[in-house]
């Protein structure tokens, strides 16, 4: 007989959720707190979730979780469905995962080192093997002095550490933390965080931490933002460093500050055209802003006899269809892409949007329309 292979490849999704819902109550109180979410996660992720408080965080985390039950859509771990799967699948889930919730739900009567123990028995480590590793995970995030200690002679930070450590003995494939930093110091939230990004890079363990806290963006490889139930902005961070470099080169957007920066970055979608392609079209409304980021165009208008004209060629940092957009009329040329081009595109309200932020992009939009026609 052949063994069974897990069908689960190494850089396959770890989480991966597909059209997922979430409903609370029933009959008429009935309330929908997910709405047809979608998201990958690979391992060795880190993704940090922001949003509004009551905009399906938590939800969401618990339900990944396996500690919640999937009511409606797909949502892997690790390859496998959750919608569907029986009480022993979901254990057998669980256990490979670290949750790090705020609520620290430490046991009263066990200290510090005793409560992290717990979760190693949970997944069935042995005594002797975990003894030094719990020692220096909790020494590692400066509870090397109160190892020992019970949690109702700890103070919030303290027992919030303890959690963490909890959350991570096990060596877990996945961790979900849920504001893990909130009650943490500077210094003991980057502990926290720097250990987390250890995990990821050195075991890939995937992480998704839902955070309001600021000081910890900069471990994340993307920020999800949470809105009404919705993920609404899945970014990813290197590609944004990437295009508010781009931005921050060109002049008229040099002034803006690094997070309004970010900001247009997270909107700004990278389209890709091949030689020959019309990136807008003469005639056609212009609804984007275009700024190109790799290739060449030629900018084209064709006069009523029919007769087609090459005004100009415009390449790496040129921007083009702010005519169309500020004056809402009609494109007055086509733009043509001689080589292969990679556009950075705003659509008009976030055009506008920048507009109003920034004095040299209002400028530079003022000699441009003064130019151009
Ligand atoms: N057990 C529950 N029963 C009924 N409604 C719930 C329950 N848990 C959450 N909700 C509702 O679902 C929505 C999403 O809640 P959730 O806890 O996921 O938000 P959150 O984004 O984590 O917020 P916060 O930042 O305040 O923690 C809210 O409207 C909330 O009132
Ligand atoms: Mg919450």
């Amino acid at each position: 007989m052949v063994a069974t292979m897990n069908k689960f490849s190494k850089d396959a999704p770890v989480i991966e959720v597909d059209g997922l819902n979430h409903f609370f109550g029933s009959g008429d109180s009935k309330t929908q707190a997910l709405f047809d979410n979608k998201l990958k996660v690979r391992p060795g992720e880190i993704v940090i979730m922001t949003g509004p408080s009551g905009s399906g965080k938590t939800t969401l985390l618990t339900l990944i979780g396996t500690l919640r039950t999937v009511q409606s859509g797909s949502l892997k771990i690790l390859g496998e469905e959750l919608n569907g799967m029986s009480q022993a699948g979901l254990t057998a889930v669980r256990k490979k995962i670290g949750f790090i919730f705020q609520a620290h739900n430490l046991f009263g009567s066990l200290t510090a080192y005793q409560n992290v123990k717990m979760a190693t028995e949970l997944v069935g480590q042995k005594n002797k093997e975990v003894k030094p590793r719990i020692e220096q995970l909790l020494t590692r995030l400066g509870m090397g002095e109160r190892i020992h200690y019970k949690p109702k002679s700890l103070s919030g930070g303290q027992k919030q550490r303890v959690a963490v450590a909890r959350g991570l003995i096990h060596s877990p494939r996945i961790v979900l933390a849920d504001e893990p930093t909130a009650a943490l110091d500077e210094e003991s939230g980057r502990a926290a965080v720097t250990l987390l990004r250890e995990m990821a890079d050195r075991d890939g363990c995937t992480v998704l931490i839902v955070t309001h806290d600021n000081r910890i963006l900069d471990v994340a490889d993307r920020i999800i933002n949470m809105v009404a139930g919705r993920i609404k902005n899945d970014s990813d961070i290197h590609e944004t460093e990437k295009i508010c470099e781009f931005l921050q080169a060109t002049e008229f957007f040099s002034d803006l500050t690094p997070r309004t920066l970010a900001d247009v970055a997270n909107n700004i979608e990278a389209r890709v055209f091949e030689p020959g392609e019309a990136i807008v079209s003469q005639g056609d409304d212009g609804l984007e802003f275009f700024m190109i980021n790799e290739g060449s165009v030629t900018v084209e208008r064709t006069d009523v006899a029919g007769k087609t004209e090459t005004l100009k060629q415009l390449d790496k940092g040129s921007y083009f269809g702010e005519v169309a957009l500020i004056k809402n009329q009609p494109r007055n040329a086509s733009v043509i892409a001689k080589t292969k081009t990679t556009c950075y595109v705003l659509d008009r309200e976030e055009f506008r949007a920048v507009v109003d932020t920034s004095d040299s992009f209002e400028s530079e939009l003022r000699k441009a329309l003064f130019e151009r026609n």
